[in-house]
């Protein structure tokens, strides 16, 4: 039997992602491949490098998309600077402070949680206990924009009480890069890592990555081999600084995609971008609280790029999330772990944070809702919404 031709549906990509793909890009991922060391391919590489640069706000010269997903650079950030019997802090309010507490333990550290409550930042004056009581520890790690919870971290007093102390300070911004100010050397971050299937609209397979002067001097000056071959910094940063040392073959088409997807957000600019993104996530909140539900994360610590949105008393999880699916072809998440069925995570993100989308969403909502019986009348949902984008405007 030949299997059929591949035919994915055409989704709207509004959940925690991956998001819209900008057509420019997946028309940039068609290009001709060449090799790995191709003059041509070195150009793309510098390319890529140096727009990176310019949207994670750092003059740090190892910046570069690793080859992998955004738990890739997880990876690759907490084994470059971890060491067997290292202390880290790692702060956890949600599943991927979460998951790089499990990362950092699995490269031998003993890891120093500082908690905080899902749907609610981090306390610094938390971080700052936790650095007292560890003066030894070498790494803060933390969550700019938790994807599980909707909450933005505020980042500027948690770098300079990780300066006082000489901790490294290791931040994800996996669904902020793109969509919200990320300012690695304003912040004092030692390393930072993203992924590109968020606010940066281009398919998951590559993501940021960077490291300071400091955080290098960490990798190169260690006692024992970094564990990983693979994500070892001192090695990958000869294939894409000077040397050009071949490492792995670098994935073509991908740096393709992400080039593209840099020259698309630097075009539009970034405070016309972040402006965008807050518009899209105000007036689709306006929405979904005409709908007659309410926001999951803490007020004023809320991310633009990913809406968590508490369940009301009645409202099926699955059933709406599946009517969406099947006759919206419109994607938003549902809560995880202890959220899971309580809350849905809408993304506003890139290419997908526009006024076209939020409307189409509410209005798929408000017919879903009425379908299956809920209350909120028809049509109050899109008009708070379209209210927003009118009053922005005028
Ligand atoms: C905040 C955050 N960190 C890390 C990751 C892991 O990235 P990936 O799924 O691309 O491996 C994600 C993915 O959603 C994320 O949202």
């Amino acid at each position: 039997m030949i299997i059929g031709e591949l035919n994915p549906h055409l989704r709207l990509l509004l959940g925690p992602g991956p998001s819209p793909v900008h057509p420019r890009v997946l028309k940039a991922m068609s290009s001709h491949v060449v090799g790995h060391l191709d003059p041509d391919y070195l150009a793309v590489m510098d390319d890529c490098q140096q727009m990176l640069r310019q949207v994670l706000n750092t003059r740090n010269r190892v910046t570069f998309p690793v080859s992998g997903t955004g738990s890739a650079a997880m990876e690759a950030s907490i084994c470059n600077m971890i060491e067997e019997g290292d202390t880290a802090v790692i702060c956890v309010n949600g599943v991927f402070g979460e998951r790089m507490a499990d990362v950092a333990g699995r490269y031998g550290a003993k890891v120093i949680r500082v908690d905080a409550p899902w749907g609610r930042p981090i306390d610094p004056q938390d971080v700052k206990k936790a650095l007292d009581a560890h003066p030894g520890a070498v790494l803060v790690g933390i969550v700019h924009a938790e994807t599980s919870t909707g909450v933005l971290q505020p980042m500027e007093e948690i770098g300079e009480i990780c300066r006082k102390h000489g901790a490294l300070l290791l931040m994800d911004c996996v669904t902020s890069l793109g969509g919200v100010p990320v300012e690695v050397d304003k912040w004092g971050v030692e390393v930072a890592y993203s992924g590109t299937q968020k606010c940066l609209s281009c398919p998951p397979g590559v993501a940021p990555i960077t490291f300071s002067e400091r955080a290098l001097g960490r990798a190169r000056e260690r006692k024992g081999k970094v564990k990983s071959w693979y994500f070892d910094v001192t090695l990958v940063e000869k294939y894409w600084g000077q040397e050009r040392v071949y490492h792995h073959t670098g994935p073509i088409s991908m740096s393709y995609a992400i080039r593209e997807a840099l020259r698309v957000v630097l075009e539009e600019g970034l405070e016309k971008r972040f402006a965008r993104h807050a518009l899209a996530s105000q007036a689709l909140r306006a929405g979904v609280e005409a709908l007659g539900l309410s926001m999951f994360a803490q007020e004023g610590f809320r991310t633009p790029t990913l809406n968590t949105v508490t369940l009301k008393p009645g409202v099926e999880d699955g059933a709406v999330r599946r009517r969406l699916l099947n006759d919206f072809d419109i994607e938003i998440g549902g809560g995880l772990g202890p959220v899971a069925g309580k809350i849905w995570r809408i993304g506003m993100m890139g290419h997908g944070a526009t006024q076209a989308n939020v409307v189409y969403l509410l209005s798929a909502l408000e017919v879903i809702f009425r379908q299956m019986g809920y209350t909120g009348s028809v049509g109050s949902a899109v008009a708070a919404a379209t209210r927003v984008y009118a009053e922005a405007v005028s």
